[in-house]
């Protein structure tokens, strides 16, 4: 089955101050190929793909846009400035997809190991229901925690999800969600989050736990184990 065309948004350009790193997270390397690459590797084959815009920082542009062009030689290609927070990286992004497109996946620099089936499935869904996330039930028990390290309240569990990417939207719905957001002056720390402020549903595909965010040290070398061709876990 084909997909709708899609433009495809990876936010780059963080700092990776958590992973106490001098290089950005994206282009460390994993086995010789950077995370940033793998990650691309992961939407190469999937069809409807029209255009790849990736946000980073000056200093890293040129490096990105050469290997966007060698990935990807037959489709547009971006490369943009990134901006303080995620949430500015995207919409400096999303100032240039293509009319073409009928929905945007945003999807962070930082998860090489999704799946093909996370993303046809949640292509499939934004395209039914206007907007469609993966994620996984949280498996701890969750606390909310007040300023001076108290407990205020334990939600139930059983509702609590674990939001990933790709985040997939019709374009029109996070253009105008992206436009909300400067305006109120809201900074969500995901895409979905800025949908559900301008009061559209947003679905949610169960995801695979090795979609995760490498974030930290420790999962920087849990990726490492995962790109070990010994490792069939
Ligand atoms: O900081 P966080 O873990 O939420 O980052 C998720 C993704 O957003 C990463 O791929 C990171 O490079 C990107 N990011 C960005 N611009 C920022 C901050 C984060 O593109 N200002």
């Amino acid at each position: 089955m084909t997909n709708p065309a899609f433009s495809l948004i990876i936010p780059a350009a963080g700092q990776g101050k958590r992973m106490q790193s001098e290089t950005p997270k994206p282009y460390l390397e994993l086995k010789g190929i950077t995370i940033l690459e793998r990650t691309l590797s992961a939407f190469s084959e999937i069809s409807g793909l029209c255009q790849v815009i990736v946000s980073t920082s000056s200093q890293y542009e040129e490096q990105t846009r050469k290997l966007l062009k060698r990935k990807f030689p037959d489709i547009s290609v971006d490369v943009v400035s990134g901006g303080r927070e995620r949430q500015h990286s995207i919409y400096n992004a999303l100032m240039v997809v293509l009319d073409e497109a009928d929905l945007i996946a945003v999807h962070d620099a930082v998860r090489p190991f999704v799946l093909d089936s996370t993303i046809s499935q949640c292509l499939r869904k934004a395209y039914e229901t206007g907007g469609a996330i993966p994620g996984v039930p949280v498996k701890d028990t969750i606390k909310r925690v007040d300023s001076k390290g108290f407990i205020t309240q334990t939600p139930d569990r059983t509702d609590l999800w674990q939001a990933q990417t790709p985040q997939i939207f019709k374009k029109e719905i996070l253009l105008k969600a992206y436009k909300n957001a400067i305006k109120k002056d809201f900074l969500g720390t995901d895409d979905a989050s800025l949908v559900e402020a301008i009061g559209e549903r947003v679905s949610v595909v169960k995801g695979n736990r090795n979609n995760f965010k490498i974030t930290y040290p420790l999962d920087f070398r849990i990726a490492e184990l995962l790109t070990d061709e010994n490792y069939h876990g």
